[in-house]
């Protein structure tokens, strides 16, 4: 079978479709599908994950929907970055085929009732610290799923227990898609990329930079076991709470990557050490995996 040419090899831009029916009007004859969620205010580590749909689909789409279901009422839903012509600029260059780019009444015309529920993963870590996260990631990924319809779905490992919980509903769900996650992608200072570091002051990035710094101290005490590594790790954000401005964790933790459950002392084999923590406003999370 011909492979179709990709829509922004013929226009040099994205198609942008904004509903249901025109996103299906734009996957008319798209031969095989490669969707990249997104909440827009793309980054290079977004580029990354078109990289990976690009080099594997026919036709890649990129959903952009800062999707208010999964923000707890006093989180950042309303400062959240939102720069759609910029984001579809980006998508052009990475040679994407489809921006969908949908209002949330046309997500949401009804208000929810029925939701995907994440089971005991989606309250561990980030669940515990947003609850009801995980739910509104599960559901909206649902939807984008059978509006799209993607023969593969790509997903950033920074967001580590969010992939595998998309996972688990795939498998746990029948979802007919593949899921690919992407290593997560750093600043040359170590500063994993996120659309939140924008958020950041000059002062506020430099204090940032003990997240990476504590996992990757956490990493070098592998070969020493799970309590190791976590007081290696732990060592550096204790120093990073007396920098200024403060570094305030909200968890670190070492975890078995099926299940988001604490590591035992006596895990062997692959785990993942996760931290999140607030600096001034602004709340950030990276993780590293860790071979026990
Ligand atoms: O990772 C994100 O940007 C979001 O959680 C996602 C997967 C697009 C769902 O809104």
């Amino acid at each position: 079978m011909t492979k179709p040419a990709p829509h922004s090899a013929t226009t040099g831009r994205p198609l942008v479709a904004h509903t249901p029916d025109e996103l299906r009007g734009a996957l008319s004859d798209a031969g095989s599908v490669a969707l990249v969620p997104t909440m827009g205010a793309l980054h290079g580590g977004h580029r990354s994950l078109m990289r990976l749909a690009r080099d594997r689909a026919d036709t890649v789409v990129v959903s952009v929907f800062v999707n208010p279901l999964q923000f707890g009422p006093d989180e950042d839903l309303d400062r959240y970055p939102r720069d759609l012509p910029g984001d579809t600029a980006l998508c052009a260059e990475e040679g994407v085929d489809v921006v969908f780019a949908p209002a949330v009444e046309t997500m949401y015309p009804l208000p929810q009732m029925v939701t995907v529920d994440a089971g005991a993963m989606g309250e561990r870590l980030e669940g515990a610290s947003r609850p009801g996260h995980f739910t509104g990631v599960l559901t909206v990924v649902a939807k984008l799923f059978h509006l799209v319809r993607p023969d593969l779905a790509v997903f950033g490992e920074k967001d580590a227990q969010q992939i595998a919980l998309v996972r688990r509903m795939v498998a746990d769900l029948d979802m007919p898609v593949e899921i690919a996650g992407v290593p997560v992608q750093r600043d040359p200072d170590g500063l994993a990329s996120s659309s939140r570091n924008v958020y950041l002051s000059d002062a506020e990035r430099a204090s940032a930079l003990s997240l990476s710094r504590a996992l990757t101290a956490g990493r070098r005490a592998a070969a020493d076991g799970p309590d190791a590594v976590r007081a290696a790790a732990r060592a550096v954000l204790e120093e990073a709470a007396g920098a200024e401005p403060p570094v305030e964790p909200d968890y670190l933790a070492l975890v078995d990557p099926a299940t988001f459950a604490e590591a035992p002392a006596d895990h062997e084999g692959e785990a993942v050490l996760a931290v999140a923590a607030r600096v001034g406003t602004t709340r950030l999370i990276d993780n590293v995996s860790v071979t026990l």
